[in-house]
This record gives structure tokens, C-alpha cells and sequence, in this order.
């Protein structure tokens, strides 16, 4: 596996490929990874001649109170495991490349970000659609592979790619769960013992979704009272939001609409915010 640190030269080893008509996968992270991430690079090494994965924690979807500093990074152990999955190229730019002085371009997707998680972290967005827009630019992949856990990052960037005329495939692939049924995270990683094991409230509380609809519910207000009781039944967690809209528009549904709807919720659990979700 080569590291790239210089998005110039990432660029000119993509056009390269691209000339000698190889598929590129491309798997975007932000560094300490787990077999979520690992699941998208296995995905990417079956579709694709070539495999390219970037970590980048990006500074500009994080606001000024949120965790960027504390953000886990591992870069040897994630090296590590790259070359263990058969990863041709890692880039790993500095902050300085990819945003120089003057840098003044962000790309925004102007509704779909303004509810769910966009609604509790206002900038957040406009910093994922802007440095993937870049990474996809500099790494010219075919497919771009995303974990459905982060749901709207997922409907936002298959938008933008809509939107914008980007020629790439989106790949969405399923949740990674514990054994316990807590979703794959690297913020999993603040939590103390206490905290981990009440940190399986989200997942309790969708898979009551679930029963519920299995059972012929489909009253979303319903399914939210039943899931919030779920949550309240712990000690720890404080929900932030319960949220259940189209997949496709991210408006609120009253009733559950087949293939077309996305449960979501987002919990403080101590002081780590989880979030997790569920495709019907
Ligand atoms: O999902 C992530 O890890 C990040 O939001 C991404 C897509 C790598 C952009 O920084």
C-alpha cells in the first residue's frame, strides 16, 4: 500500500487509472477505523481494480464546540489494517493541503440539511459535502462507498452527486453492529464501562420500532412514544432527537411509508452523542 500525503500527486495517480481504463473504489474516512469502515473497503476491493481510502478528519464539519482535538486518531494501527485488506493507496493529506490560505469554495445542499442532524449541528454538512466534493475530485473514483450509520450523510452526498452533475456511483452499505447490537462507531471509544453498556438503548429502542411494525403499527407517533419509553427505561441517556421521515425528502411521516422511510435518532450517552438509524 502507497501513502499519498499530496492531493496533486493522489490526482495525477488517479488520472493514471482512469487512462488505463481501471475501476478506482474510493472509501472516504476520517481515520480510527473499525470493521464498519473495513466492511466498505471489502465492498470496494470486490467492485473495483484499485482501492483507494482517504483519512482526512476535516475540520470544517466540526463547529467550534464539538470535538475535533479529541477526535480518536490511530494512523499505525489504521495503516495496519489497510494493508491487511489489500488497500492500493492511502491518502492521508494535512489540513494545510486541503485547505490552503484562501481557500473561500464550500458546496451546499440547501434543504435535506436542515433537519435531523443538520438541525442539532448547522454547519456540519456544508463541511462533509465540501471536502468530499474535493476528495472526489482529486481521487476520480467510479464508486464511492458510504455506511448507511451516518443516513443523511449518505442521502446528502447521493444529492449532491445528483445535483452537481458527479459522475460516481454511491455505494450505501448496512450498519456494522457489536454483538450487543450497538452500531460500529469510532466515538464508541469515549465511553466508560457504565456508559457502553447503557449505550445499547438505541438499538433496543429501534428494534421496538421494528416490532411495532412488524405487529401492522404505523403511526409515527406511536412508534416514537414507544421508542423514547425504551430509551427513558435506562439511567443514563438524555435523547437529543426521535425522527421518523421519507428517505428520500427527509420530511416527517405521520404513518410508515413502505421503502420509504428512515427512523433515526441521535442520544447523549454520558457525554458521547450516538447516533443510529433503521431503513424500512
Ligand atoms: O463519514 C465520515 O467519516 C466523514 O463525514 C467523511 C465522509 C469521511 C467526510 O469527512
Amino acid at each position: 500500500m502507497r501513502i499519498i500525503y499530496e492531493p496533486n500527486e493522489m490526482q495525477e495517480i488517479a488520472k493514471k487509472y482512469r487512462e488505463w481504463n481501471k475501476k478506482i473504489g474510493f472509501v472516504p474516512t476520517m481515520g480510527y477505523l473499525h470493521e464498519g469502515h473495513l466492511s466498505l473497503v471489502r465492498q470496494a476491493k470486490q467492485e473495483n481494480d484499485v482501492v483507494f481510502v482517504s483519512i482526512f478528519v476535516n475540520p470544517t464539519q466540526f463547529a467550534p464546540n464539538e470535538d475535533l482535538d479529541k477526535y480518536p486518531r490511530d494512523i499505525k494501527r489504521d495503516e495496519e489494517l489497510l494493508r491487511k485488506e489489500g488497500v492500493d493507496f492511502l491518502f492521508y493529506p494535512t489540513v494545510d493541503n486541503m485547505y490552503p490560505d484562501g481557500f473561500q469554495t464550500y458546496v451546499n445542499v440547501e434543504e435535506l440539511t436542515k433537519v435531523l442532524e443538520g438541525a442539532s449541528r448547522p454547519t456540519h454538512f456544508k463541511g462533509v459535502t465540501t471536502v468530499v466534493l474535493k476528495l472526489f475530485n482529486i481521487t476520480k473514483p467510479h464508486r464511492a462507498y458510504f455506511g448507511q450509520k451516518d443516513a443523511q450523510q449518505l442521502i446528502v452526498i447521493k444529492r449532491m452527486v445528483e445535483d452537481l452533475n458527479v459522475d460516481i456511483d454511491i455505494v450505501g452499505m448496512p450498519i456494522v453492529r457489536e454483538e450487543d447490537g450497538l452500531a460500529m462507531s469510532s466515538r464508541n471509544k469515549y465511553l466508560n464501562e457504565k456508559d457502553r453498556k447503557e449505550a445499547v438503548c438505541l438499538y433496543q429502542s429501534l428494534q421496538k420500532a421494528k416490532e411495532l411494525i412488524e405487529s401492522g403499527i404505523d403511526d409515527t407517533n406511536t412508534i416514537k412514544t414507544e421508542m423514547k419509553k425504551t430509551i427513558e427505561s435506562y439511567k443514563i441517556p438524555k435523547i437529543d432527537y426521535i425522527n421518523i421521515n421519507s428517505l428520500t425528502t427527509l420530511e416527517e411521516l405521520n404513518k410508515i411509508k413502505k421503502n420509504d422511510t428512515l427512523i433515526s435518532l441521535a442520544v447523549f450517552v454520558g457525554k458521547t452523542r450516538l447516533i443510529d438509524n433503521l431503513w424500512i
